[in-house]
């Protein structure tokens, strides 16, 4: 491990875990797609957004990127099926898109390199040119967008991309993408697309189209079959994620849940009813176990046991009593009565076909009833009706998606401080940049120094706050844990100067630079290799 592995924000480590995706309060932080892509916060992402630390399934990954190991990579949704599929050998999937606005920079580099190590661990790898967004979104014209195109290609080949495990598209030029958007498309409506993106009357049509393209990308690998895959992006696009994720659910022909009663109830419902049950199951339980001979304690719960559980809980006086979940939950469990409160497995059928639904209901073994819109099983496991309902889906022509995962990296500081931005060239460095011109934007960076060689001798510089040791951990020391460790040793101790340190950061930079463009041009004669139009017929 380096000494880097700032974890975003290692001071609170009392969150709790979120079970509304992020959703809730969303709006006090802007994470606008098409906005200025900066995080001065990444706490808040945690908290707010309920994007997972990345920390967290460290341990899971097998032989994890140094990008995981050093923190670059901070955050995930669901991450987990993914790391899972990875150690078990079982299919997965990676996929990535690029808008070609510009030439491709050290901060894209970062999530090339993400989608060639997934494929490198054996997964179906895609990466993809975001051409219609480009057009929509930003309004390139189709000529600037040709050109970008091929730049972004080229240099995720030359960073070690393998066309031909892989597959590298154009949104424009992919009709399995748009058909594919389009049936997703009829699961989102103008007013979700608003409150996500806060898109009004004015947004064009097209801006609202290459959302569902996008969508479409996302569960691409997916088409046909189900697995899980990772969407490596920077935190700006946690929105499309959290969306693509709806509508792979909505998609579904079954939702599989758990409950305790035969009434419909709410996620929040069913949570309470759960505690109620467990609570008194256990009061049952040691009844039992502690006085021999059960007595008392015997028979099954019934519903209107737990609703005067609930009461007794609530207290006397309750306020709002006709709206609350609780008072809610309290009402259903009454009207149930007598009915006895058994853990089971629910499905319910959402897209399902009538012959799905019948075909499910014939591959439920053991006890199960069968309800107009829902069957309840008694003896079989969560996982195994999950599996069962994807199985009936795949079986009549539905997709079975799997919830798409996602990774998340720090923005790169600008080398002059303050945000990279592709319309400042001195921020960043163009992996198209002359080998010459990177090298001395290093040396013109900023630094975490101080202002005197002798007040860093004595007081060290500030490694966390330098530009140029983002360098070294993203990318100028590569898979080298231990020379990024040093670098920041010896500056943190005083030992290394900005002169020093800059100028060999310049001299790796310019290396990469010319090492990269070599490759480049090895794959542009080799361009039509690929399946790839390059010469858009648009106007
Ligand atoms: N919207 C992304 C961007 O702004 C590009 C993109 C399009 C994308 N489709 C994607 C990213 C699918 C990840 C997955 O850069
Ligand atoms: Fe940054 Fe290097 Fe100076 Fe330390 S010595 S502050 S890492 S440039």
């Amino acid at each position: 491990m380096t000494t880097d592995e700032s974890e975003p924000d290692e001071t609170s480590a009392d969150e709790q875990a979120r079970t509304d995706g992020g959703a809730a309060g969303a709006d006090d932080v802007a994470l606008d797609p098409w906005g200025s892509s900066t995080v001065s916060d990444y706490r808040r992402l945690f908290d707010q957004f309920g994007i997972e630390r990345f920390g967290e399934v460290l341990d899971e990954v097998p032989d994890p990127h140094y990008l995981m190991r050093r923190g670059v990579i901070f955050g995930h949704r669901d991450y987990r099926p993914v790391a899972r599929a990875m150690r078990n050998n079982d299919p997965f999937a990676v996929l990535s898109g690029f808008m070609p606005t510009g030439d491709p920079h050290i901060g894209h580099k970062l999530v090339f390199d993400e989608i060639i190590w997934h494929q490198q661990q054996g997964g179906d790898a895609y990466g993809l040119i975001a051409d219609l967004e480009a057009h929509s979104a930003r309004g390139l014209s189709w000529d600037e967008i040709d050109t970008h195109s091929r730049n972004y290609l080229l240099s995720l080949l030359a960073l070690g991309f393998d066309p031909e495990e892989g597959t590298l598209y154009r949104q424009s030029t992919n009709r399995e993408i748009q058909d594919l958007a389009f049936e997703l498309g009829i699961e989102a409506n103008f007013s979700e697309l608003a409150a996500i993106y806060d898109f009004d009357g004015e947004t064009d049509i097209s801006h609202m189209e290459s959302v569902v393209t996008q969508m479409g990308d996302i569960l691409y690998p997916q088409l046909e079959e189900p697995k899980p895959t990772v969407i490596p992006v920077g935190p700006d696009q946690d929105p499309h994620v959290r969306l693509a994720r709806d509508l792979a659910a909505r998609m579904r022909y079954f939702g599989v849940t758990t409950a305790y009663a035969s009434f419909e109830a709410d996620d929040t419902e069913q949570q309470l009813v759960a505690h109620a049950y467990e609570t008194l199951a256990e009061e049952r339980g040691g009844a039992d176990t502690e006085e021999s001979g059960g007595g008392d304690g015997g028979g099954p719960i019934r519903c209107i046991e737990a609703a005067e559980f609930l009461e007794r809980e609530r207290g006397p006086d309750p306020t709002d009593t006709e709206t609350t979940p609780l008072a809610n939950t309290i009402t259903m469990l009454r009207e149930a009565g007598k009915e006895p409160l058994r853990p089971r497995v629910r499905v319910v059928d959402r897209n399902a076909t009538p012959e799905a639904f019948e075909a499910l209901i014939e591959a439920i073994d053991g006890e199960k009833r069968v309800y107009d819109e829902h069957i309840d099983s008694f003896d079989l496991s969560r996982g195994a009706v999950e599996s069962l309902a994807r199985e009936v889906e795949l079986d009549h022509g539905g997709y079975g998606f799997v919830p798409p995962s996602s990774l998340y990296h720090r923005f790169m500081t600008g080398l002059t401080g303050g945000k990279m931005s592709s319309s400042v060239p001195a921020s960043h460095i163009s992996l198209l940049d002359d080998p010459e011109d990177g090298y001395d934007k290093v040396k013109a960076a900023t630094t975490g120094g101080r202002e005197t060689a002798e007040k860093q001798r004595e007081l060290g510089g500030e490694p966390d706050d330098c530009p140029v040791y983002e360098l070294y951990t993203y990318l100028l020391a590569a898979a080298d844990d231990e020379f990024a460790r040093r670098v920041y040793e010896e500056c943190a101790g005083g030992e290394r100067l900005c002169g020093d340190c800059k100028e060999q950061a310049a001299e790796l930079m310019r290396e990469f630079l010319a090492d990269h463009q070599e490759k480049r041009a090895e794959w542009t004669d080799r361009l039509d290799e690929l399946d790839v139009e390059f010469e858009s017929d648009r106007v």
